[in-house]
């Protein structure tokens, strides 16, 4: 069986490491993958131009799979998924996992998840959407802090600003409306209510009919120690996420997931994919919707891969025969990855700062630690050529090539046992300007010590 997966990050590289596990595999290519994808046993880099938002630009894609052999597309990040990747790969007979493009508008428009939750009844934050600044403005004065001002299209999680006061969320009016901070992913915001709570990310699969929910799992989404500073795709994560008891699970699945299998099935849109519903869970239990993603989360994916014992390769054939299961096998240790960041993010990245102290690969793929590229390359090659040229060796230099560049995830007995132990590797890997967070997994941390 041969696979591509789409995508560069360190969901990404957790993919493809969790495919290779499969003996029905023979090969994985990563369209463009990392540093990290290129090094993976029979794993292969490939530059497709198509890979990201240009919906004309799928005929790359559809004509790698027809000249390899391709049994399975699995696509990591939402632009290639809101662009319509999925359905340009099933109109040219390819087997490909992720939502439609009319699906991946949750994700794609915060105004279209917006409406689509208030027409099924799906908790979440009361909201308005606005394109002119002053009404915004006049209605945030309304309403009054905190409150959150959301940009309407896609901003790699950067488009959402949590204001303390007044004076902050104007700002943010103005940044994204008057000046265009997100281009055209601003030009329309949603002003939202703050929610109160613990966070937590519930990520299923689902093929239209069947749902089949992944471990549980947390993320920190702000930059810096304590939940402080400005809000990043996530600085780390863990699985699962003790916030979610039976009792919530069973309030997402019947109040959240289920509505939108049902709700898509009745607009004759089938939701197939990952669907990731970001919650907020109350004091009493119950799941509000922060947002909808239409893929898998980064950097979920890293320690909720650890923990899975079925092949994601099975789930996902399963998937596309729409046959899913309704639960896979997990590891019951929890699982715990810390995102080591260059030099500026989320403002700005480094790309090029040579990256030393990383682990050796595990050849037997057992090792309860594993260093998750994103953001890497080599140093004087393109990633592909380095794929062709050596699938085992760890004498190339792996240098920086974006914002989030690793997530170190370790496996252990405990949330505890397993940030240290991931901090641990962390502490032995050097780049210029790297940055971490030493935090990672606190509530849960708390909770497991109370
Ligand atoms: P989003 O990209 O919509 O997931 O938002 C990024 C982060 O901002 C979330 O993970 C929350 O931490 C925070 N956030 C977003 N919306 C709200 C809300 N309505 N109330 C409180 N916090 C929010
Ligand atoms: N970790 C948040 C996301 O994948 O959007």
């Amino acid at each position: 069986m041969n696979i591509l997966v789409i995508g560069s990050g360190g969901r990404e590289h957790a993919l493809a490491w969790q495919c290779a596990k499969d003996e029905n595999v023979q090969h994985i290519y990563v369209a463009p993958g990392n540093a990290g994808s290129a090094l993976e046993p029979k794993c292969q880099n490939v530059i497709l131009e198509a890979t990201n938002n240009d919906a004309s630009e799928h005929s790359a894609v559809i004509e790698f799979c027809q000249n390899n052999a391709i049994d399975m597309v699995i696509v990591g990040p939402e632009a290639p998924l809101v662009a319509g990747i999925v359905d340009s790969c099933r109109e040219a007979g390819i087997q490909a996992w992720g939502p439609t493009a009319y699906c991946a508008q949750l994700e794609g428009s915060k105004t279209f998840a917006k409406e689509f939750m208030a027409q099924n009844s799906i908790p979440t934050a009361a909201y308005q959407g606005f394109t002119d600044a002053a009404a915004a403005k006049a209605y945030i004065d309304e309403q009054g802090a905190p409150i959150v001002i959301k940009a309407d299209g896609l901003a790699a999680g950067k488009g959402v600003i949590v204001a303390e006061t007044i004076e902050q969320a104007h700002e943010a009016i103005d940044d994204m409306l008057a000046d265009n901070k997100f281009g055209d992913a601003g030009s329309r915001v949603v002003i939202e209510q703050f929610l109160q709570g613990e966070e937590a990310s519930f990520i299923c699969m689902i093929d239209g009919n069947n749902i089949l929910p992944m471990a549980t799992s947390q993320d920190h989404k702000r930059a810096f120690e304590g939940d402080t500073g400005p809000n990043t795709g996530g600085m780390g994560a863990y699985s699962p996420a003790p916030v979610v008891t039976q009792d919530v699970h069973d309030k997402v699945m019947a109040q959240v997931i289920q509505p939108v299998v049902d709700a898509m099935n009745a607009a004759g849109h089938p939701y197939t994919g990952f669907l990731y519903a970001g919650l907020m869970i109350d004091e009493a239990g119950d799941p509000y919707v922060i947002e909808f993603n239409c893929r898998f989360g980064d950097p979920e994916t890293q320690p909720i891969l650890m923990r899975l014992q079925s092949s994601m390769v099975d789930l996902v054939a399963q998937g596309l025969a729409g046959q899913l299961p309704s639960d896979a096998k997990w590891d019951t240790r929890p699982a715990l990855g810390i995102v080591v960041a260059s030099k500026g993010y989320p403002e700005s990245s480094s790309k090029g700062d040579v990256i030393a102290g990383l682990p050796e690969l595990d050849a037997n793929n057992n090792n309860p630690v594993k260093a998750f590229h994103a953001g890497t390359a080599f140093s004087h090659d393109s990633n592909t050529d380095a794929a062709h040229s050596d699938n085992t060796g760890n004498t190339k230099e792996v240098i920086t090539n974006g914002g989030r560049v690793l997530c170190v995830t370790a496996l252990a007995d405990s949330i505890l046992d397993a940030q240290q132990a991931a901090l641990a590797v962390t502490a032995a890997i050097s780049f210029d300007g790297a940055h971490y967070r030493r935090d990672i997994g606190h509530h849960a941390i708390a909770r497991e010590q109370s």
